[in-house]
This record gives C-alpha cells, sequence and structure tokens, in this order.
C-alpha cells in the first residue's frame, strides 16, 4: 500500500506531528510506503513528490510550520477567463502514475472541501482537520487551537500590567476571519473585560459604556480582545476600529496590539502533540481499514471519524449558548 500525504492551507502548530503520527504507523504498525507531496495540492499538479522514510521523520514532534510546504492552491475552483487547464484530471494522472492507493490531506475548511471533491473524483481520500481557527465542522477541536489561544493568552497577560501601569483601554486583536474561538477562549482565560466576536452583534455605544462602568466600579483599565473578523466601518482593521470608537466614546487613552502571524508559528503546546499525534494514528487506522472519504474527528475525548461529504461547506462557529459565552455574562463581561 502506498500512501501519499500533503499539507493545505495556512500553516499552524502540529502539522509535522501529525504527519509523524502517520507516517510512523504506517510504516512501522502497517508496512504501508509513504510519500511526500509538497506544497499541499500543487504538488499534486507539479508531480513534486518524495518517498518519506524513518529518517525524514525526526525531529517533528515539537517542530513548528510544516516539513512538506503548504500552499493555498484550490484545483477545483475555475478562474474565470483562466486559460483552462484541467487541474483535477493532472492530478488524478499524478496519482496513477505514482501509484498512490491513498491520499491524506492536512488542512483547514478550504482542504476539506478539495479533500471531498478529490473523493468524488474516485480517489481514495483520508483527511486530518489542522486549523488555530478551530472552525472545522464535525471535530470538537482541532490541533493548532490549545497552541495558538496559549500564545495570545500569554499576549493577554502581559497587556494587563501594561494597562494598569497607565490607566489605559488596550485593545488587542487576534486571528479569527469568521470564528471568534481564539477570541473567545484566550479572552476568557487572559481575563479581558470585553469580547468581541464576529459571531455576535454588538453595539459600540454599549462598548463604551461598560469601559464607563469600568471605572465607576474602580477600574481604571480595560482589557478588549477582538476576532480580526468582527464587522468595521470604512475597511478598517477590526483593532484599530474598536481603539479609535472606544477613544471617540469613552474620552479614554487607547492602545491597540495586532498579534498576527505569531499566533501560527513555533512549537506546539503538549495538548496539540497529542492531538496532532492521536489523529495521525487514525487517519493511518482509517487506510488500513480501507474507510475511505471520512475526516478524523476529536468527539469528547475520543478519535473518530466523519463523512467527509458531510464536512465540506460548513463551518463550526460559536454560538450564544457556548458555556463560555454564558459564564462570561454571567461574571459582567460583556459580548457586545
Ligand atoms: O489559519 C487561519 C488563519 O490564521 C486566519 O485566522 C487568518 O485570517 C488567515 O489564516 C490568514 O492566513 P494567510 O495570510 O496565510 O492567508
Amino acid at each position: 500500500m502506498k500512501i501519499g500525504i500533503l499539507t493545505s492551507g495556512g500553516d499552524c502548530p502540529g502539522i509535522n506531528a501529525t504527519i509523524r503520527g502517520v507516517c510512523k504507523t504506517a510504516i512501522n504498525h502497517y508496512g504501508m510506503e509513504v510519500y511526500g507531496i509538497h506544497s499541499g495540492f500543487r504538488g499534486l499538479l507539479d508531480n513534486d513528490i518524495v518517498p518519506l522514510d524513518e529518517s525524514s521523520l525526526t525531529g517533528l514532534l515539537n517542530l513548528g510550520g510544516t516539513i512538506l510546504g503548504t500552499s493555498r492552491e484550490k484545483p477545483f475552483k475555475r478562474k474565470a477567463g483562466a486559460v483552462s487547464e484541467n487541474k483535477p484530471a493532472i492530478m488524478l494522472q499524478t496519482i496513477r502514475e505514482r501509484g498512490l492507493d491513498c491520499i491524506v490531506c492536512i488542512g483547514g475548511n478550504g482542504t476539506q472541501k478539495t479533500a471531498a471533491k478529490l473523493a468524488e473524483a474516485g480517489v481514495n481520500v483520508v483527511s486530518i482537520p489542522k486549523t488555530i481557527d478551530n472552525d472545522v465542522w464535525g471535530t470538537d477541536v482541532s490541533f493548532g487551537f490549545d497552541s495558538a489561544v496559549t500564545i495570545a493568552t500569554d499576549a493577554i497577560d502581559r497587556l494587563h500590567s501594561t494597562a494598569s501601569a497607565h490607566q489605559r483601554v488596550m485593545v488587542i486583536e487576534v486571528m479569527g476571519h469568521k470564528a471568534g474561538w481564539i477570541a473567545l477562549h484566550s479572552g476568557m482565560a487572559g481575563g479581558g473585560d470585553i469580547i468581541l466576536l464576529p459571531e455576535i452583534p454588538f453595539d459600540i455605544h454599549r462598548i463604551g459604556d461598560a469601559i464607563i462602568n469600568r471605572l465607576k466600579k474602580g477600574k481604571p483599565y480595560s482589557i478588549v480582545v477582538v476576532a480580526e473578523g468582527i464587522p468595521t466601518i470604512g475597511g478598517k482593521k477590526a483593532a484599530q476600529y474598536i481603539a479609535e470608537e472606544i477613544e471617540y466614546e469613552t474620552g479614554f487613552e487607547t492602545r491597540e496590539t495586532v498579534l498576527g502571524y505569531i499566533q501560527r508559528g513555533g512549537s506546539p503546546t503538549a495538548y496539540d502533540r497529542n492531538l496532532a499525534t492521536r489523529m495521525g494514528g487514525h487517519a493511518t487506522e482509517l487506510i488500513a481499514q480501507g474507510m475511505f472519504g471520512r475526516m478524523v474527528a476529536l468527539k469528547g475525548n475520543t478519535i473518530e471519524s466523519v463523512p467527509l461529504s458531510e464536512v465540506a461547506g460548513k463551518l463550526k462557529l460559536v454560538t450564544e449558548d457556548h458555556d463560555l459565552i454564558v459564564q462570561g455574562r454571567r461574571m459582567g463581561i460583556c459580548f457586545g
């Protein structure tokens, strides 16, 4: 059995740990051959594929990024006016020529969509969810999320002392275009006073009132955690928009911090290393059992799998009844 493995979309901590989990299980336990496909689906278009062995898998557990490289290539997306190039056919030819019996696709929502299309085209596919955003539908958690939340929480912790020293409002912007999971979890863990998510509409006047009320209660500084995807006016970035509005509404000195790609870089946490390893091992088990067209998923504390056709095109968003939102509201944290 020959399996090809690729990583696609934005990187996150834990990808190399899951590559290691897939490949070591495949080689040691099942005696399979493993091939690394470079730069996501582009590697299937360019026939950029190399064999992986034990020596290629050394030192991966705590290594950030991805040893296979990644891209945002979407081979099934047709570009209007582009010279027609049959990318799906090229990929199928590469897979046939290389004799790959199965492709393991590691990625976020875009990757799951492409993986589902590849499966529809007749390829044996198993996928693994990865994203710091934690917005892949069908799994309770994706690896990378815990690492990003840990980094963001540390950053929020550090803002408290400088906010207190200067008696300022500090606005911190964390990643999450459509889903506010990082803002919610790091905001709660870091003691944010106001947490703004793309999923929960807010009234900017209420945010100003919340800050003024805190001052009246003897709290001269505030920490505001915002997800990058909250709605803004005039194309402004989230932190800039909120900081300017707060200063205008309250007259309080307000500063902004954009955490950016620091959330995606570096070593995974111990939790992410183990989740990535378990998911990688489970992907290989699915292959061994001939269970294709499925995405590995964490349900409760168990690693299972869900049909790729059910995952593709859906997003896992924060809902108003999430226990952290309910608890946060009870404690007086403002969500808009
Ligand atoms: O990995 C997900 C994510 O981090 C989003 O939160 C962010 O908006 C996006 O990727 C940006 O990634 P890039 O600049 O690599 O496209």
